[in-house]
């Protein structure tokens, strides 16, 4: 039986800006993350505190952070690679800080190195400190696993080393984990196969669907994951993104796309889809661009 709800976090600002060559500017980014919530969204992965160097677009954190005019019951959330990044997320008045931080490692070795610059044995070491330090702060931690299905170093993905990080993940105090597929290479059984692998060491209701969509199979593997009871899932608006460490790897699936299937099949988001289609026409036209969406396309045609 298929959940009756799903959660969306909306990705866009973050996993979607993060990899735009042109600038946007925070003000644009903090018009998106308001047309986000008007639309109905209750959890907006909303900016990282990365190295500038590494990540230049995500440069004005604290900046999106400090101008987004925040509407009760909705959860933001920042990625912070290590205590850098978590103490920079809280040098900010307490209304500020993120409700969420997210640390986040890869089951692949190589894709590990490309993207944190560490193995996944020293990510775990930094990420500790960092989980410790929010949580004593009564911040949520989550944890994105990527490369869970494929890594664009190293190819194929076996579920044992998801099944591995998830544990890793797990024995530091993370809360709830993403399964990530970075590049968008997975098909159905080997999503399902890698969420299995994290059942192992979080309840199904802290396992969220992150699945960007290369191959087109980004819904599929939704559907898969509702199968096996999975009810959160993250997206981007417009389809925006990708990641600036998985060369060719478009962005996450359109969270419109998401919610037009998810409707469909009578399951509640909570959203509204013309108001998130709204929102995704003002981000494309910031980036001088149609939204990658097919529904958005479809339902501006009629
Ligand atoms: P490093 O070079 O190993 O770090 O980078 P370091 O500790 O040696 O520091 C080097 C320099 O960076 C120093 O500055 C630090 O101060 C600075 P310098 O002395 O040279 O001037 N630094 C920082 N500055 C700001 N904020 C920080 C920070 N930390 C160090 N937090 C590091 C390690 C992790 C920082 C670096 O590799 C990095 O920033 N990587 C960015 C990776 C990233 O943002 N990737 C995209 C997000 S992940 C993703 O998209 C996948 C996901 O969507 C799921 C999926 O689809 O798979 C989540
Ligand atoms: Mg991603």
């Amino acid at each position: 039986k298929l959940p009756a709800k799903v959660q969306i976090i909306d990705v866009g600002p973050r996993d979607g800006l993060q990899n735009e060559k042109q600038p946007v500017s925070a003000e644009i980014k903090i018009g998106l993350v308001h047309r986000l919530q008007d639309a109905g969204l209750k959890e907006i992965e909303v900016t990282s505190f990365v190295s500038p160097k590494w990540v230049p677009q995500m440069a004005d954190n604290a900046e999106v952070m400090h101008g987004i005019k925040r509407k009760p019951g909705v959860r933001y959330s920042v990625l912070t690679p290590n205590m850098k990044g978590f103490e920079a997320a809280i040098a900010a008045p307490r209304e500020e800080w993120p409700d969420e931080i997210v640390v986040f490692g890869a089951a692949s070795e190589a894709f590990s190195q490309k993207n944190i610059n560490c193995s996944i044995a020293e990510s775990i070491e930094r990420f500790a400190p960092v989980v410790a330090a929010a949580r004593e702060k009564g911040i949520d931690v989550r944890g994105a696993m990527s490369c869970t299905v494929g890594c664009p170093y190293e190819g194929e993905v076996a579920p044992e080393r998801v099944g591995m990080l998830a544990k890793l993940m797990k024995d530091i105090g993370v809360q709830r984990v993403d399964v990530a597929d970075t590049i968008g290479v997975g098909t159905p059984r080997k999503v399902k196969a890698a969420i299995e692998a994290t059942l192992a060491h979080f309840n199904v209701d802290h396992i969220s669907g992150h699945f960007h969509d290369t191959y087109g199979q980004a819904l599929v593997n939704t559907l898969a994951s509702l199968e096996l009871g999975v009810w959160n899932f993250q997206s981007s608006s417009a389809g925006l993104g990708g990641c600036p460490y998985a060369k060719g790897a478009t962005g996450n699936v359109a969270t419109e796309d998401v919610v037009y299937m998810l409707h469909g099949m009578g399951i509640e988001t909570g959203i509204d889809l013309d108001k998130l289609i709204d929102a995704g026409v003002y981000i494309s036209e910031a980036l001088g661009r149609e939204p990658n969406s097919r529904a958005s396309k479809a339902l501006r045609i009629k």
